[in-house]
């Protein structure tokens, strides 16, 4: 192994990750007087939160009856019963004082007539739990909320004098005895190698939407916080839970947001039928995505798609007008001016059911500590580590999430992670000294990438891992499928062994960067697969044909999966939190209808 020099930093706290959970987490931490470094592999305001469009729910009640208590019953529902309620509850009342926070920090939201934060309707967000119609629940910036909160969260860090780190790559966390320590890091620009200890690492990483061949997820979405977990023993949690938006571009990916139906746009087939009337009687268009995306497909597979292969969707707002499609949805009649060469005002847009969110992650409490299962404590604390975002399984969004509830996941639990920060972390404690070989497993990973030199290309790879994922872990599931799958992966992350890296540099090898994702991407699509053919139910995003039916008697639980050094995935259970502070009753289980 090559010899590295590693320039130690200390800090009290290090946030991996300057998305909108990372930036809200720095902010809050920095604010605290606590001395808070953020690393992120890339510039802060091009986090993918930045493509985040439609907005963050919060019962505000600006446009119409609303209550934190419904918002609860909704995203509930929305889980279908996987999410832990005392985790939703949490988040659902924190909505309102953390969307009021980031107005005072700045936040440009739209605004209705006379002055309050715009709010529109989004899928599966009802009033009276369930029962009265949708609610207007939605705090919006035009489409473009993701890009005005990440502008807003970076200001705000800098105020309180977080120190960035940027274009730096995390490579592994740093354990001690159970114990995390610290991240060791790679400068991509100068190619120096840094450890960064402190009392608290949090990840906050975001999703592995490129695990799959076409999703919403920018290219720097791969699981890079999972992979560190992964590789220091400690299990992911419901990762066979993958949410397609029923609205991405067909052929493109990009996301079209579901405020367009929010905005009154519809589905249609090849008919001309607005097939979702057929489906979700009650709330159509606006059904939780799972559902859409389901139908969609059933659509599409029963000869009704559109276009001359029938292999896709019509989404409709000619009929809403140029005035409001200026208003509100710039951003759309942009990217489907520019991906699918459509006119907004007269055309449809051609949309498909693509990859977009991952409800599994590392599993937390509510206070964004990492939590696994330790003998019989299914919530045993992992010290010194925090998770947060879409990194993270809280678990809010269960089976499926439903849209807007994202942003304010990322929001009010990156607050909670600083406010937990601040009662556990002593400003400027002493760090413990290290053993002298407590970095050597990361130095080995890094530096056996660095000169790998088989047959196979990172490209190739990668690809041949997407095509299985788009193939067998998709919006329907059968066992053949994911048996077929889960070969077919565990046969993937084997070939990595077999990788080449061209470059041996230090400095900007995008090369090497791309296998070091690709090694994280592997491990998230391993554990996906395996604890999809594993559940033997329908629950949210999960739909298997075989077992069509929710089976809470055996699976009303959540999967933990471990992934052992040669790629072996074994699973195991926590319980699902059917408990509530008593502020808002538990909602028992019960068949989730539209
Ligand atoms: O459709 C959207 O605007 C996406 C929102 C979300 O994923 O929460």
């Amino acid at each position: 192994m090559d010899a590295y020099k590693i320039t130690t930093h200390q800090y009290d706290v290090v946030v991996v990750g300057a998305g909108g959970a990372g930036l809200r987490a720095t902010m809050g931490m920095a604010a605290q007087g606590l001395a808070t470094a953020c690393i992120s592999k890339v510039f802060p305001t091009r986090s993918h939160t930045v493509a985040a469009q439609g907005g963050i729910s919060a019962a505000l009640a600006n446009m119409g009856p609303d209550d934190w208590r419904w918002h609860f019953y909704d995203t509930v529902k929305g889980s279908d019963w996987l999410g832990d309620q005392d985790a939703i509850e949490y988040m659902c009342r924190e909505a309102i004082p953390a969307v009021v926070e980031l107005e005072h920090f700045g936040l440009p939201f739209s605004r209705t007539e006379d002055g309050r934060i715009y709010q529109r309707p989004f899928g599966g967000m009802t009033t009276k739990y369930g029962e009265g119609p949708p609610a207007q629940r939605t705090c919006a910036a035009a489409d473009r909320t993701g890009h005005a909160m990440l502008h807003t969260l970076y200001q705000q860090a800098l105020k309180h004098d977080a120190r960035f780190y940027v274009e730096y790559f995390a490579l592994d966390l740093i354990f001690e005895e159970g114990v995390c320590k610290g991240v060791l890091a790679w400068n991509l620009a100068d190619g120096t190698l840094h450890l960064f200890r402190a009392q608290s690492v949090v990840l906050a990483t975001g999703g592995y939407g490129r695990t799959y061949f076409s999703c919403t997820s920018a290219h720097t979405c791969t699981g890079d916080g999972g992979g560190m977990v992964l590789r220091a023993g400690l299990p992911l949690q419901d990762m066979e839970f993958v949410q397609f938006h029923p609205t991405g571009v067909y052929g493109a990916g990009m996301l079209i947001t579901e405020g367009v139906r929010g905005e009154g746009g519809y589905l249609t087939n090849a008919n001309g039928e607005r097939f979702m009337e057929r489906y979700a009687p009650s709330v159509k268009d606006l059904a939780p995505r799972d559902m859409v995306s389901r139908c969609m497909t059933l659509e599409i597979r029963e000869g009704r798609g559109v276009g001359p292969k029938k292999d896709h969707i019509h989404l409709h707002l000619e009929h809403l007008g140029a005035a409001t499609i200026n208003e509100q949805l710039p951003g759309i009649a942009e990217t489907s001016r520019v991906f699918a060469g459509v006119d907004v005002t007269r055309e449809p847009i051609p949309v498909i059911p693509t990859a977009h969110y991952n409800m599994g992650g590392i599993p937390t409490n509510i206070h964004g500590e990492v939590v696994t299962r330790k003998g019989d404590n299914p919530d045993a604390v992992i010290p010194g580590l925090m998770a947060i975002g879409e990194a993270a399984c809280v678990s809010v969004h269960g089976a499926n999430r439903l849209g807007s509830n994202s942003l304010l996941d990322i929001v009010v639990f990156g607050r909670a992670a600083a406010i937990r920060a601040g009662e556990v972390v002593t400003p400027g404690a002493k760090h413990s000294t290290l053993a002298a070989d407590a970095l050597e497993p990361a130095l080995a990973n890094f530096d056996r990438l660095r000169h790998a030199n088989g047959n196979l290309a990172t490209a190739d790879i990668r690809e041949q891992m997407q095509r299985a994922m788009q193939a067998d872990a998709t919006v329907f599931r059968t066992g053949e499928s994911l048996r077929a799958g889960a070969a077919k992966v565990s046969q993937v992350h084997a070939s990595f062994a077999d990788v080449k890296v061209t470059d041996r540099s230090l400095i900007w090898n995008t090369d090497l960067v791309e296998t070091l994702e690709l090694q994280n991407l592997l491990g998230m699509a391993l554990t996906t697969i395996y604890s999809a053919e594993n559940r033997t139910e329908s629950r949210g995003a999960h739909a298997r044909e075989d077992f069509p039916k929710r089976d809470d008697v055996n699976w009303l639980k959540h999967t933990l999966a471990h992934v052992d050094a040669d790629g072996k995935v074994r699973i195991d259970y926590r319980p699902v939190h059917l408990t509530t502070s008593g502020d808002v009753a538990v909602a028992p289980p019960k068949e989730r209808k539209y």
